[in-house]
């Protein structure tokens, strides 16, 4: 295990099936639909590559980037758009696809920037869900682990950007981040 690392919390095995498990009901719930899956760079890159393998319809992808925590462990509430999606969204039925859900505040903006560009369609899909977090309610539609209140990193999840290359999902050890800025 790497060092920095508590305990690992989901093993490649266990993410390899729960990915799987997403993708066979995204494929049920959206077959003959026109889906276009909306990846939040940078966090959600990992699980997007792998939940569009795990599907077998037709899907389109696109990205968006926006900022919420800096290099901070603490949400500031501040979220903006550093990349927006390269297409319109009119009409099109989209999922958008996050690695987690901490306190809402970033979906919660999201959805409603979203919404305004009048799609089919927005759903949320996450890997990872805090509820305990929860700051502002946001509806998830498809959820993979609910977790409890732990500075998880790996497939995708970063602290100060490491850690995102990691196949597994680690809770890392406290005092990597609790004495840093
Ligand atoms: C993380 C995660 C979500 C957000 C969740 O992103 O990917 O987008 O925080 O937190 P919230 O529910 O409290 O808003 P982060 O800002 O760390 O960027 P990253 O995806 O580039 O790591």
């Amino acid at each position: 295990m790497h060092p920095d690392m508590e305990k690992i919390l989901f093993s490649k095995v266990e993410i390899d099936e729960k990915v799987h498990e997403l993708g066979n009901i995204l494929s049920r719930d959206y077959v003959g639909k026109e889906l276009l899956m909306v990846g939040i760079l940078k966090g959600a890159s990992v699980f997007l590559a792998d939940l569009v393998r795990a599907m077998d319809i037709d899907v389109r992808i696109d990205f968006i980037a926006v900022s919420s925590y800096g290099t901070s462990s603490k949400s500031t509430g501040v979220v903006r758009i550093l990349k927006d999606l390269d297409k319109s969204i009119e009409l099109r039925h989209v999922l958008i696809v996050e690695d987690i859900v901490d306190t809402g505040l970033t979906l919660n903006y999201l959805l409603e920037i979203l919404k305004a560009r009048n799609p089919a369609s927005v759903r949320i899909c996450t890997l990872l869900d805090k509820p305990s977090r929860r700051g502002v309610n946001v509806p998830v539609d498809y959820n993979g682990f609910a977790i409890p209140d732990e500075f998880v990193v790996g497939y995708g999840l970063d602290y100060n950007e490491k850690y995102r290359h990691l196949p597994e999902i680690y809770v890392l050890k406290k005092e990597i981040y609790q004495y840093s800025k």
